[in-house]
């Protein structure tokens, strides 16, 4: 019997991919640089479906159904082109190569255009749940040709999470499209965590909470319109104690955020695209923020309003001033993402479904939450949704929410709290429904200092003003 497909790089995804692609009765070809994770998945875990170990590259292979599907997933980057280049020789036309890693979407246009060179499919997928997700069901994000998905999508749609009965995984479109997508995703989910943060800081800072009582407060949003894995999973990390120390966990760890690089691609994208993913950009800018500790050693005396806590009814309604302010600037952090997703898919030649990316992710994934829902509802009935924040439900809870979002970011500068996300969600806001904005003030400015023109309200072309000449001459340009 041969296997259906197969799995090289057995580290923990790519264990757990093998593992849930034969737990759902599919044969899968396993194969490692080193033999030992090999044998270790087969004695481990040989017993939970049918493997079939394999202990060289052409042994892999042969050991695959044709079309021949083998799921790499290696660290991104060098590792990935070499593992490529180790197997591309040994295919046969039609098979398929599948990158399941985080990979940069512009190595995957590459590798997809070289590969397909050969008449080989590439397949650049996202897969997002962490190491349980790969287990358990994730959400999968698969980019390549439409061919390769007739074979490829029943096997990943069978293995990915289930939301009412509906498969966490869709085509997302050509070549790098899944790649791209996956790294928007990320991009969210470092909003997502930065807004959280705030959240958790401002309720300290303002109220003077203990983390344990803050934890029974994300509890509560997770029964409402918050409720998402990364609310769930922010109440367990609050409420554990370190048990060295006795004191709560989150005082015990560095305050450092690390990075691996997605959101910086997402944002670094976004601005070669001209997208305004602010509440991105500045998730990652905290983080390099948090991270950059001569700096912040050398700043630590600056001076800064005393933090007298809030009182009275201020203090009492903070808490879901803080859920509204929270919410509206999810809201604004997905609107961008999906923002960028769609100059994506204009810039490379995808057309990409943005409410089945939503609903693909309302499960197994990181960012999953029930909010996804209505996103996903929102693009089903309007496609072309210029912005979430205009979208029926979305613009009335920016709307219901907008005097708590003013008032925590309000609080916020007042008490010298660091609020980013809150602040740049806001401004990004109120820069869309503005009727002017000072841009047209920088257009002058421009065009005085290096003659760059201006297009003016009441007449078509662009001009320029001699602003060297006394009496301001305007010509056309
Ligand atoms: C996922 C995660 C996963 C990874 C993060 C961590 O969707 O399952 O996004 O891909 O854990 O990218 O990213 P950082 O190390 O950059 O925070």
């Amino acid at each position: 019997k041969k296997a259906s497909i197969g799995v090289t790089g057995l580290a923990v995804m790519g264990r757990n991919l093998a593992r849930n692609l034969a737990r759902h009765g599919h044969t899968v070809a396993l194969h490692n640089r080193s033999e030992q994770r090999t044998r270790d998945l087969v004695e481990q875990f040989g017993d939970e479906g049918d493997f079939i170990p394999a202990y060289s590259a052409q042994e892999f292979v042969d050991a695959l159904e044709r079309p021949r599907q083998i799921v790499i997933m290696v660290k991104a980057g060098a590792p990935t082109d070499a593992v490529i280049d180790e197997f591309a020789p040994l295919l046969e036309k039609g098979d398929v190569i599948v990158d399941a890693g985080n990979a940069h979407f512009a190595d995957t246009r590459r590798r997809e255009a070289a590969l397909r060179e050969r008449g080989l499919h590439f397949v650049g997928t996202g897969v997002s749940g962490g190491e349980e997700g790969a287990l358990h069901g994730p959400s999968i994000m698969p980019g390549g040709s439409k061919e390769s998905y007739e074979s490829l999508g029943p096997l990943f749609e069978d293995i990915s999470a289930k939301v009412d009965g509906e498969p966490c995984c869709t085509h997302i479109g050509p070549d790098g499209a899944g790649h791209f997508v996956k790294m928007v995703h990320n991009g969210i989910e470092y909003a997502d965590m930065q807004l959280i943060a705030e959240s958790f800081d401002l309720l300290r800072g303002a109220l003077g909470h203990s983390p344990a009582q803050i934890a029974d407060v994300f509890r509560t949003w997770n029964t409402g319109r918050l409720d998402s894995y990364l609310i769930e999973i922010t109440a367990e990390v609050l409420a554990h104690t370190d048990a060295a120390t006795g004191k709560p966990f989150v005082d015990i760890v560095t305050d450092q955020a690390e990075q691996k690089g997605t959101g910086r691609w997402t944002v670094q994208t976004a601005l070669d695209l001209g997208v305004p993913v602010s509440g991105i950009a500045e998730a990652v800018f905290a983080r390099s923020l948090s991270g950059s500790a001569d700096l912040r050693a050398a700043s630590r005396g600056l001076p800064g309003p005393s933090r007298a806590p809030l009182t009275g009814a201020a203090a009492e309604s903070f808490a879901d001033d803080v859920e509204r302010a929270l919410y509206a600037s999810k809201i604004v952090a997905y609107a961008q993402g999906f923002n960028q997703i769609q100059a994506g898919g204009a810039e490379f030649g995808w057309d990409i479904d943005l409410g089945a990316v939503a609903k693909i992710w309302r499960g197994g994934c990181i960012i999953r939450a029930k909010f996804l829902d209505d996103v996903s509802a929102a693009f089903a009935a309007e496609p072309g949704l210029p912005t979430l924040l205009t979208s029926g439900d979305f613009r009335k809870a920016v709307e219901d929410a907008q005097d708590s979002w003013r008032s925590v970011v309000a609080t916020a500068v007042r008490l010298g709290i660091p609020a980013p996300g809150f602040s740049t969600a806001l401004a990004y806001y109120d820069g869309l429904r503005a009727e002017r904005l000072p841009a047209a003030l920088v257009q002058g400015q421009r065009d005085f200092f290096g003659a760059h023109t201006y297009r003016r309200v009441d007449r078509e072309g662009s001009f320029h003003t001699a602003w060297a000449t006394s009496d301001r001459p305007e010509s056309p340009a």
